[in-house]
């Protein structure tokens, strides 16, 4: 889990060699006395030479196959700090003198804002009115409504509470489920339980061991009948064969920025069943978060400067 109480690696005295994948994320870093900053995105196995020197290096939002083996080619690299809050295609490729962090928080608005829109959408039915506007045509219909629900968060961490918050105004019930159990907080062994009482289950757990597949036939069987599937986390932790399954027979409906493959591939079914509502993992792909991510790496560069503890320091499982 993201921890505040870790420093980087011993820092090498002097100014350090940052590679950061934007002008934006660079901008931030611009003035900062001691930090050399280049905009790199590795795409091959050449490497500029500079990569010798890199002691701090921010990947690309979506990191590409080279982007994250470029890092074997570090020899100073102390500090990996992601632009995601989520660091499964990262973490296996870290070496081990270096501490990866995530961005925890930066995202937090932007993927919550995602979720209630999705939510609200999917239960409101717009992907059937924007079809009937395309096709031109005035289709009065009674929907359903997010007013009077029950949502299930499924990973109560920094996004979840966030979609809680936001949700404070809509008049629904909401239960909450984190790894272990807390006040007002279900333990992830309580899901069986909770998952036929709710009519919105929203996915918000990171990839783990755990959590891959963790939405297979059994979990989406014990959902009820015209129950919202939500999945703002990634697209491995559900089943993706099993969840088709539901849609085809028209038993569940599902909102998803995170789909297993990802991209979907041309002809998948999940384009066209019309009770799936897929965005292409955009929950946090805004100018809001890329100034709160502009924000968080300049604090952690400053820390890193410093010498004092970086905060989301990965630790444990994740
Ligand atoms: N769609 C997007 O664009 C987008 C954007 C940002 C993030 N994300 C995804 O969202 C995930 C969550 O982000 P976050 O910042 O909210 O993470 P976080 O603060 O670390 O919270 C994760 C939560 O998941 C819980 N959890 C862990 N294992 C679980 C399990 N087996 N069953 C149920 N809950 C479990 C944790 O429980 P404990 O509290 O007990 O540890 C914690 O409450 C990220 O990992 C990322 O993959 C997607």
């Amino acid at each position: 889990m993201a921890d505040d109480q870790h420093s980087g690696g011993a820092r090498v005295p002097g100014g350090f060699l940052c590679w950061v994948p934007t002008d934006l994320i660079a901008g931030a870093l611009a003035d900062l006395d001691g930090v050399r900053v280049e905009v790199q995105v590795p795409d091959s196995s050449s490497l500029p030479a500079s990569a010798d020197e890199v002691e701090f290096y921010v990947p690309p939002f979506f990191p590409a196959p080279p982007a994250v083996a470029a890092m074997a080619h570090m020899p100073k690299l102390r500090v990996v700090q992601t632009l995601t809050a989520g660091f499964d295609r990262v973490r296996p490729h870290v070496p081990v003198e270096a501490v990866l962090c995530n961005a925890r928080g930066v995202h937090d608005a932007s993927t919550a804002e995602w979720v209630v829109g999705a939510t609200v959408a999917a239960m409101r039915q717009f992907p059937f009115f924007v079809r009937e506007q395309l096709a031109g045509r005035w289709s009065y219909q009674f929907t359903g409504s997010l007013a009077g629900k029950t949502v299930l968060i499924v990973g109560y961490g920094s996004i979840g509470q966030a979609v809680e918050r936001r949700l404070s105004g809509f008049e629904v019930g909401i239960r909450r489920v984190a790894r272990s159990g807390r006040d007002g907080v279900s333990p992830v062994s309580e899901l069986p339980r909770l998952l036929p009482e709710s009519d919105v289950v929203i996915l918000l757990a990171p990839v783990t061991a755990e959590t891959i597949g963790m939405v297979d036939a059994a979990f989406l069987a014990r959902m009820h009948d015209g129950a919202l599937l939500v999945n703002a986390a990634r697209g491995v932790l559900v089943v993706t064969d099993a969840l088709v399954a539901e849609l085809q027979a028209g038993r569940l409906a599902a909102a998803m920025d995170v789909t297993d493959p990802e991209p979907l591939p041309a002809g998948h079914p999940l384009w066209t069943l019309p009770n799936a509502f897929v965005t292409p993992h955009v929950g946090a792909s805004t100018p809001y978060s890329e100034l709160m991510a502009r924000s968080f790496v300049r604090q952690q560069a400053e820390r890193y400067l410093a010498g004092e503890p970086l905060v989301n320091v990965i630790t444990g499982d994740y």
